[in-house]
């Protein structure tokens, strides 16, 4: 029998308003992240852990990071957070002063910290630009990306960050890309064969590209998604499409293998002979 696959869970960009508050179209993000919550709770295979790789909170209120923090007591596996633009660092603290990773930031002031799921390393980036949509990555950070991945050579790595460092061709999304640090993290990348992945959030979809000698892939969202268009004169428009999120895997033999996996109501399984 192979070994079962040790499993992360992404979720991204719920969005959370202060408790009442409706989100973009209307739309519940509180409803929609508890769905997301009872999902992973279904699966035939519980998670070994959840990476949420940003915009947690729409507006950066210490009201929206305390219903996150009530939303994701059904867990009971490690969650891991990171901030995307819609955050705001000191009141994710506030209200997560247990999670002691993401207190021990690195470089000061910004939310980076490595973590150990199974024979997986976890190094999360803070690509927040504070008063901006778009990214960055400054040379402090980098060096920290380095001097970690320094040493855990020979060991699967996953990068976690909000802002995706590749082009989308989603212009307006493009224009609030990662604007500063993108070619360095490539070649830091590229000079550590050992990252099986980088793991974004940001786009509201799910994207794949070749970035830094490794995968790069984006989460789409627990509310609602961008929509797909890629007229280079497209405005930023959203849409209804259903909520997904991935199921990373990893088997020595297997390397790392990504998922998407959508929230219920959806029928099945069935088998096919009944
Ligand atoms: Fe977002």
């Amino acid at each position: 029998m192979p070994d079962r696959p040790v499993l992360v869970a992404q979720l991204s960009d719920t969005h959370l308003r202060p408790r009442g508050a409706a989100g973009v179209g209307g739309l519940d993000p509180a409803a929609a992240l508890a769905d997301a919550v009872r999902a992973i709770g279904r699966l035939e295979q519980a998670p070994d852990a959840v990476v949420m790789t940003g915009d947690l909170a729409d507006g950066g209120h210490d009201e929206a990071y305390a219903l996150l923090r009530e939303l994701l007591a059904p867990l009971s596996m490690p969650v891991y957070l990171l901030v995307g633009n819609h955050d705001a660092r000191e009141p994710l603290l506030r209200a997560f002063p247990d999670h002691a990773r993401l207190a021990s930031g690195a470089p000061a002031g910004s939310l980076q910290y490595e973590a150990t799921i199974g024979p997986l390393r976890l190094v999360v980036l803070d690509t927040l630009a504070p008063g901006h949509d778009y990214g960055e990555l400054c040379d402090e950070r980098l060096d920290w990306l380095e001097d970690r991945l320094g040493r855990c050579a020979g060991q699967p790595v996953v990068v976690a960050m909000h802002h995706p460092p590749f082009a989308t061709l989603i212009e307006p999304m493009d224009r609030i890309g990662l604007r500063r640090g993108g070619e360095r993290l490539a070649a830091i990348l590229r000079s550590h064969p050992n990252v099986e992945r980088v793991i974004c959030g940001h786009l509201h979809r799910s994207i794949e590209a070749r970035f830094g000698g490794t995968i790069a892939s984006t989460c789409p969202a627990t509310v609602h998604q961008m929509h797909l268009d890629f007229d280079p004169a497209s405005r930023y428009r959203w849409t209804r499409e259903p909520p997904q999120f991935r199921i990373h895997a990893w088997t020595p033999a297997s390397g790392l293998v990504t998922h998407l996996a959508s929230v219920p109501p959806f029928d099945g399984p069935h088998g096919f002979r009944s």
